[in-house]
């Protein structure tokens, strides 16, 4: 059902966005506005801004922006209608019901949730009951705990043709409930209808919000089926949820991983052994609903399937579903465990830390890709190459961002001219050598470079040499600004995000955003008013004179008073982009250096946020954005 925008506007009006936005992020107040270090990026000095009265929250560094709603998405990884709920239930506000027919689907499900919680305390008694002795002994055997079974609420689903029906029917639950519910059987022929889950061990599967919706169980007997999970019901579509999700969400979210792995079983042993952020699909292949859902938690889920040929097909399928979902910084990693191992069995026979080793060693999905297409053939001749060129393209062309996949068939490029370039005294047989018989157990990891680095271009903005190669650009981008005084409303937040090495320029920047949100025109009288410190002003008004006067014939034309708006905007968007990534290069580099000085996480954490945001910039100066 959609949300009725009356209702959305009335909800933004009552939340209050700092109070909710402090709940994370230590604000301070400035003026109108309140600021604090984005929780978005990694940053060290304020950059992210929390209006009250406009009700928007807005980085200046990372260009993250949007309203509670947005805030709650972004932070808690809720959809959007899990967001509006939260917050409306916060706020005291009921969520809108538009027809009775709609409210009486909605007690339904009300119901079913009640009746799925009360199947799963029942479950939960009769493990510790008579009746789950043998279902005990058996979690004993694979090493579980009794916190562990406490915490995934694990049950047993005894023997007994229909005891859970008598029982539930006792207690005055419907039959037809527990049908909807999925937890009885009705036969087709009419007969009596009986229990669905008989001599199981029983896994409750939970939503988002952490209530039962249906359950994994067990064969603990020679049934057919190893595992029996319950049907599809108005409370349980099994391709939309991951097994765990409600509890890893936080872990995942603290500390910026999500493993996604194969079993049940595996999620809890890695749960008890430490490792709080595993979620499993429901006994189907990764589906697009839950990538997405991975990807509201962490940019890059890292798969981990069985080391059998089962786990792999899983794999590759997974890797070829992602390609169309594939946007800017969000991407998958994929590891490869021991043939014959799942990650329960792999933790107990080696500990938790052979199973970090692994995870340090995922490999990236262009690898992962790669690889499938290389493993086991034999690319010697041409036309061998030319298959596999082809193949690659194939492939490419799945993704549908235009960014990404720009990025993909650069990468593939590069990739196959080195790998098949003869080198020296090495035959050429890259192709076998890599075919590889499973993927990333190998060790080292990944070493990501960067993907291509196309020179700064020269800008002609009265250059005085004195920052280098900068200073001409600066001058060119303020120019700009002071002779279409239009423009800042343009490109207010370029302009904020702006960094200029010359100081007189960095103050014409300040007093020009100083003096375009009060209002005021944007003349000499108007900046002079804004300029920080009296010496300095003088200094920064003799360069406006200048850039606005007798300098302008030697500006590049986009920055002069005769060129259209549209002229203008194309024209230092482009000059803006080509200096944000000059100083994102050089950010690199400085963390690069620190990173080799001093090896920690943080550092490590920080050159690759920086390597991505060189790619994005890359991407952008060059003009393969989206646009
Ligand atoms: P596995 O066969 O790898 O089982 O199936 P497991 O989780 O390692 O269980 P143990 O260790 O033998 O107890 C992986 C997942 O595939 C689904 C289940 O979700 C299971 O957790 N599955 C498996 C089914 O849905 N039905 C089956 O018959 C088998
Ligand atoms: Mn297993």
């Amino acid at each position: 059902m959609a949300i009725p925008e009356h209702f959305l506007a009335e909800l933004r009006s009552r939340v209050g966005l700092v109070d909710l936005v402090a709940r994370r992020v230590k604000l301070v107040k400035r003026g109108r506005e309140h600021t604090g270090l984005c929780p978005f990026h990694n940053e060290k000095s304020p950059s992210f801004t929390v209006n009250e009265d406009k009700g928007f929250y807005h980085c200046f560094g990372c260009q993250a922006h949007g309203g509670a709603i947005d805030f709650v998405i972004a932070t808690e990884g809720l959809s959007f209608p899990e967001a509006v709920e939260r917050l409306a239930a916060e706020a005291g506000m009921e969520a809108p019901r538009s027809a009775p027919r709609d409210r009486e689907a909605e007690e339904r499900r009300k119901n079913l949730y009640d009746v799925m919680q009360i199947a799963a305390d029942w479950f939960a008694g009769q493990l510790i009951g008579m009746a789950g002795a043998g279902a005990r002994d058996y979690l004993q055997g694979r090493g579980l705990t009794k916190a562990s079974i406490e915490r995934f609420h694990l049950g047993y689903a005894p023997e007994q043709r229909d005891l859970m029906k008598r029982t539930l029917l006792s207690r005055g639950i419907e039959e037809g409930q527990l049908i909807e519910a999925g937890l009885l059987i009705a036969p087709e022929d009419g007969g009596e209808s009986y229990d669905r889950f008989r001599n199981r061990l029983m896994f409750p599967i939970t939503d988002t919000r952490d209530r039962v919706v249906a359950f994994g169980g067990r064969a603990l007997g020679e049934q057919r089926a190893k595992y029996l999970n319950s049907p599809e019901t108005p409370i349980f579509h099994k391709g939309d949820l991951l097994y765990n999700l409600a509890n890893a969400r936080g872990p995942a979210r603290d500390e910026d991983r999500l493993v996604v792995v194969e079993g049940y079983m595996d999620v809890i042993a890695l749960d008890q052994a430490g490792l709080t952020c595993a979620v499993a699909p429901l006994g189907t292949a990764l589906t697009e609903n839950q990538m997405t859902a991975s990807w509201r938690l962490v940019a890059e889920p890292t798969l981990c399937f069985d080391g059998d040929a089962a786990g792999q097909r899983a794999a590759h399928r997974a890797a070829l579903r992602a390609l169309p979902l594939l946007q800017p910084g969000h991407s998958l990693r994929f590891i490869a465990l021991p043939p014959a191992e799942d990650p329960d069995s792999l933790v107990r026979a080696k500990g938790m830390a052979a199973f970090m080793d692994l995870l340090g060693a995922a490999v990236p999905l262009s690898e992962m890709l790669w690889r499938m297409q290389v493993q086991g053939k034999n690319l010697e001749t041409p036309e061998q190459l030319a298959g596999l060129r082809k193949d690659l393209r194939d492939l490419v062309g799945e993704i549908a961002d235009s960014t990404v996949r720009a990025y993909y068939g650069e990468h593939y490029k590069t990739r196959l001219q080195t790998a098949f370039s003869p080198r020296p005294g090495s035959p050429q047989r890259q192709g076998k050598e890599q075919g590889f018989a499973r993927w990333g157990g190998g060790g080292g990891g990944w070493r990501r470079g960067p993907l291509y680095t196309p020179p700064i271009p020269a800008h002609r903005g009265l250059g005085r040499g004195k920052n280098a190669d900068s200073s001409p650009r600066e001058r060119l981008l303020i120019a700009a600004l002071l002779n279409h005084p239009e423009l800042i409303h343009e490109i207010f937040e370029e302009v904020g995000e702006l960094r200029l090495s010359s100081p007189e320029l960095d103050n014409i920047r300040g007093a020009i955003i100083e003096t375009a949100t009060s209002g005021a025109p944007l003349d000499l009288e108007g900046l002079r008013d804004n300029l920080h410190n009296g010496a300095m002003a003088d200094a920064a008004l003799r360069v406006v004179a200048e850039l606005t006067g007798p300098g302008i014939a030697k500006l590049d034309p986009f920055a002069r008073p005769e060129a259209s708006l549209e002229a203008v905007i194309k024209g230092w968007t482009g000059v803006f982009r080509w200096h944000r990534l000059e100083d994102l290069r050089r950010d690199l580099e400085v963390a690069t250096d620190d990173l080799g000085r001093d090896m920690t996480e943080e550092k490590l954490a920080r050159r690759t946020a920086l390597q991505e945001a060189v790619d994005a910039a890359t991407a952008e100066a060059v003009g393969i954005e989206d646009t």
